[in-house]
């Protein structure tokens, strides 16, 4: 009997991101080594690995905060090896950095709107509205200087400014490192808000179980390989390869 054929969604889609072959150096330090990474329109993809494995520099390398010294990285057909990180926001990426980012003197309102871009398909897209409607927080300290909010609060500007360029993609360093209890639930939920509107997003956490609840797929690094690239079942129905590779 023929195998069942595969749906014609999955047939016709193609990765929105496709690195390949990424080496990428600090100095004479190799971190990466010949990363091969994708993303698929709509995916939510987490980035695992412990301390020090190279996830901050894989997402560095793809936003062009750092220039892998081979390999080819393409955004929607379009080759961005090596190019600046302000074209590499053209072309539909955004990072959330981990210390977040926010310009201190400037206000909650002009660090969403001083980086704010249009779709680039036409769509209405993300406005200071739909922002401040995803966090209410923020509306109320729309007059605030950014150096004048809580962390949590800074969080959610960096990733209020994200969405104001309207990506393609979302790129999530430690997502909710360092934030209390309650405010990390509200970053999952936005992340999950974030997924609902069909932005795909690559997100790094350590908080492993949280993460797991809202990945599609999962690429875990060690020492700058990828040791690991599959569905979230597939990993976590591997305990001991847990342990081995994410256990502290
Ligand atoms: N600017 C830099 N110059 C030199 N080495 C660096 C630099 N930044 C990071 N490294 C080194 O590169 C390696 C990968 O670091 P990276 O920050 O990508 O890891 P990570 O997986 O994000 O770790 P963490 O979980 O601690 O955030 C580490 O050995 C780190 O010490
Ligand atoms: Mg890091």
């Amino acid at each position: 009997m023929n195998a069942p054929a595969a749906p014609l969604d999955v047939l016709m889609s193609t990765p929105a991101l496709v690195a390949r072959q990424i080496n990428t150096y600090y100095g004479l330090s190799h971190i990466l080594r010949n990363v091969d990474f994708y993303v698929m329109p709509q995916e939510t993809v987490g980035l695992l690995g412990r301390n020090g494995m190279g996830k901050t520099t894989l997402l560095r390398t793809l936003m062009g905060l750092v220039r892998p010294k081979n390999g080819r990285i393409t955004l929607n057909g379009i080759d961005i090896t090596g190019r600046r990180p302000s074209a590499v926001a053209r072309a539909g990426l955004a990072l959330v950095p981990e210390d977040r980012g926010v310009f201190p003197n400037l206000t909650v309102k002009e660090n969403l709107t001083f980086a704010a871009r249009p779709c680039r398909d036409g769509a209405a897209g993300w406005t200071l509205d739909r922002i401040f409607e995803l966090f209410p927080r923020l509306a109320e300290r729309r007059s605030h200087w950014g150096n004048q909010l809580s962390g949590g609060e800074q969080k959610m500007l960096a990733i209020g400014r994200a969405l104001m360029t309207n990506p393609d993609i979302m790129l999530l360093d430690e997502a909710t490192e360092g934030l209390a209890p309650k405010i990390r639930d509200e970053i999952w939920e936005t992340v999950r808000q974030i997924r609902a509107a069909g932005i795909a997003a690559v997100v790094v956490d350590k908080n492993l179980d949280d993460l797991l609840a809202l990945t599609d797929r999962n690429v875990v690094l060690t020492k700058g390989e990828v040791v690991f690239d599959g569905s979230t079942a597939d990993l976590k129905a591997d305990p001991a390869f847990i342990q081995h590779h994410l256990g502290v």
